[in-house]
């Protein structure tokens, strides 16, 4: 990929951001924050057109491109790809999470449940589209569901390679199990 002196600009002046607004601690206000500073980074749409980041259908329907992330892992922006349809189950992040649409739309449900407890109860289902975004704390649970195609940020206050296995509600057997994401990223950073 040819560097895009602009959205690198972007993309770090918005990190810049977060970086100060995580540090400060987190809590939902602060999440909401990072939102809103995601919300304006999507803004920038001709930055982040969807021909840059192709999804390739050969692994689960989505794929990532790591836009940014910092020495120590914290800190990750990336964006997620869907040519067509994508799902993930109820669960949790063990990290701060917040995702921005750009095109298309994603469905993310919110559950009451903690990982850990009982069957996952949708609390509120969510349509992430341009100009929408949804903020997670880490024990906050959600699924994920996309048709039609989508392209997305998805910001953690760690990097998903990095994190430990995390919590997902296993519906073929009824119950709370962990996972590693284990696809591989593709390192989109100039
Ligand atoms: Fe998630």
């Amino acid at each position: 990929m040819i560097e895009n002196i602009e959205r690198t600009a972007a993309i770090a002046d918005a990190m810049t951001d977060i970086r100060a607004i995580d540090a400060a601690g987190i809590d939902r206000d602060a999440v909401e924050l990072i939102r809103r500073r995601l919300l304006e980074l999507a803004e920038l749409r001709e930055l982040f057109p969807w021909s840059d980041f192709p999804a390739d259908d050969s692994k689960d329907g989505s794929t990532l491109y790591l836009l940014s992330q910092d020495a120590d892992h914290r800190l990750a922006l990336y964006i997620q790809s869907v040519n067509d349809t994508t799902e993930a189950p109820p669960h949790d992040h063990l990290t701060w999470a917040c995702i921005v649409g750009l095109e298309g739309e994603e469905t993310n449900c919110r559950y009451d449940s903690v990982a850990g407890g009982g069957p996952p109860q949708v609390s509120e289902k969510i349509t992430i589209r341009r100009n929408t975004g949804i903020a997670f704390l880490p024990d906050d649970v959600h699924s994920i569901h996309v048709q039609g195609g989508a392209l997305n940020f998805h910001c953690y206050g760690h990097d998903l390679l990095d994190l430990p296995a995390r919590n997902y509600w296993a519906e073929h057997v009824q119950e709370w199990r962990t996972m590693k994401v284990q696809f591989p990223i593709i390192d989109a950073r100039p």
